[in-house]
């Protein structure tokens, strides 16, 4: 085994009996009886004010597990000042201190503060434990871990010095003097994390908006990292209206990059408003986006089918489809179409969704009203469409809960805007292609939608599986082979996609925290 220095979290199973089972309950019961008051947080400074914003659980939408405050500019601004001021002291901090921070601030995550990141995770978004697990436990803490290994690793190599008696070259990494914004989405707890604290380990200042839905992980993030040694002003909690924040921070000449994950129309909206202010910063603003994608299963009629249909339903309906990387369209061929239905439909059948809490449930409910309005939108498509025949699931109620059946369409076109557009839920569509039109329809794949994030291809045809590699090579920044097209791992499958999917920056790749830095070279002659 290749000496990789550094190890992902263990994700632990919490089996009946065991302590971290215990400990989770007592968190979960902890974090279930009370409103948290989250204040905003600048440099060492708690603001509220009257702009009054409530978290609730999707499950249950009349229980409210936060109370928050939205910044105003006025208390934007005041962020940005003090994030350029405490820039410049922690600039100073040698790395090496920073990597201490780092490592301190994931062995809190992993232990101490482990079961009440995961409640606050599990009930504000709605997460079952195991995928909690996965997201603010361990990809968390392996984003603090991880990018510090990386950095460690990058900053050792010095450029050549041919005769270093006569002359020195070297290199040092800086942060950029200035302000990073943070805007975080609520999907991955561990996203917020690594949006908001990787540009300030490269020794930047940072603004973070998280997610009014992801707020409260958001927050024990946040108070773990100031625990762990992150000194006041590095990182500013400043949750707030989406179009306030972007006018505000875009308008400041001290923005130095923003770091995003979310839709494809805020991202443009933001990169627009850098563009039409370009002249006004000190810097140009570096802009790092993940913002979706229309991710695909590809089943070639040599495809293992229990491989395809167990990967398609964790893919399609783990945390109801909200995994920018869940697969929301798949190709199959008629030879294989009546097992893969027969075998999609049972399974889909025993999926049990209910209470986040609950350890027999397999989802629960959406994150808000906003996304389950947009993805009932597509199922009632979906009835009136002559085209498209809901095969599976496709009823939802949201009277205690934003609860939506996992649903399955079949599409008898691959352009319709099901099989094409950005749905974020629990809806999976399937064109059945004729076996002869092979070629034709690995084609769609690229050409139908604007998005290149995930894709994935079932095949044991060894020949097929070459060609596809070439053919797909620009659909999917994660491309899997006989997998399912989510689960991403820090450091062993760098996160992102190109196209309309993002900048394609890579999270947990070698390569990422080095884009926020500000590298110096420096020649010295004696
Ligand atoms: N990294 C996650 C996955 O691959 C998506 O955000 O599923």
């Amino acid at each position: 085994v290749e000496d990789f220095g550094v190890q992902n979290e263990p994700v632990l199973e919490y089996l009946k009996g065991s302590p971290e089972r215990a400990e989770l309950e007592k968190a979960l019961q902890e974090t279930a009886s009370k409103t948290e008051d989250v204040p905003i947080v600048i440099g060492d400074k708690e603001f509220k004010n009257n702009d009054v914003r409530y978290q609730v659980m999707p499950h249950n939408h009349k229980k409210k597990i936060a109370k928050f405050y939205y910044a105003d500019a006025k208390l934007i601004n005041k962020a940005i000042e003090v994030a350029c001021e405490a820039q410049k002291k922690w600039d100073k901090t040698p790395i090496a201190e920073r990597f201490r921070i780092w490592d301190k601030a994931a062995d809190l995550m992993a232990g101490k503060y482990r079961s009440k990141l995961n409640a606050a995770t599990m009930l504000g978004q709605a997460k079952t434990v195991v995928q909690a697990e996965i997201d603010s436990a361990a990809e968390l803490i392996d984003f603090f871990r991880l990018n510090a290994y990386f950095v460690k690793e990058a900053t050792k190599y010095q450029p050549i010095s041919e005769n270093p008696k006569v002359t020195k070259n070297s290199m040092r990494y800086r942060g950029i003097d200035g302000f990073i914004a943070a805007v975080s989405p609520f999907n991955f707890t561990a996203i917020g994390g690594n949006l908001a604290y990787t540009p300030a380990l490269m020794g930047n200042a940072v603004l973070w908006k998280p997610s009014d839905t992801a707020l409260l992980s958001n927050w024990v993030n946040f108070k773990i990292c100031l625990e762990a040694g992150v000194p006041p002003g590095v990182v500013n909690f400043v949750p707030s209206d989406g179009p306030v924040f972007g006018d505000t921070i875009t308008a400041s000449p001290h923005l130095a990059g923003i770091n995003f994950t979310g839709s494809v129309p805020t991202f443009t909206r933001l990169w627009k408003q850098v563009g039409q202010n370009i002249g006004i910063y000190k810097n140009f603003p570096r802009l790092i986006g993940e913002c979706g994608g229309k991710n695909y299963h590809f089943v070639h009629p040599s495809a293992d089918v229990d491989t395809v249909v167990n990967g398609t339903i964790r893919s399609s309906f783990e945390f109801c489809g909200q995994k920018c990387s869940a697969c929301s369209r798949m190709y199959v061929p008629e030879s294989l179409w009546p097992k893969i239905k027969g075998k999609l439909l049972a399974k889909r059948n025993e999926l049990k969704i209910g209470d986040p809490t609950d350890y027999n449930s397999f989802t629960s409910a959406v994150i808000d009203d906003k996304a389950f309005k947009r993805i009932t939108g597509y199922i009632e498509h979906a009835k009136k469409s002559p085209n498209l025949e809901i095969i599976g699931g496709g009823k939802y109620d949201d009277s205690t809960g934003y609860f939506i059946e996992p649903t399955i369409v079949q599409s008898k076109d691959p352009k319709d805007k099901i099989m094409t557009e950005e749905i974020f839920g629990p809806v999976l569509s399937i064109y059945v292609y004729p076996d002869g039109q092979l070629a034709e329809t690995v084609d769609l794949i690229g050409t139908s939608t604007s998005f290149a994030l995930t894709g994935a291809v079932f095949a044991k045809d060894e020949a097929f599986l070459k060609s596809a590699l070439e053919q797909l090579k620009m659909t999917a920044g994660n491309f899997y082979v006989n997998d399912k097209s989510t689960g991403s791992v820090v450091g062993q499958q760098p996160f992102g996609g190109a196209r309309l999917s993002g900048t394609n920056d890579k999270a947990g790749g070698p390569h990422y925290a080095l884009r926020w830095g500000n590298p110096q070279a420096i020649k010295e002659t004696f």
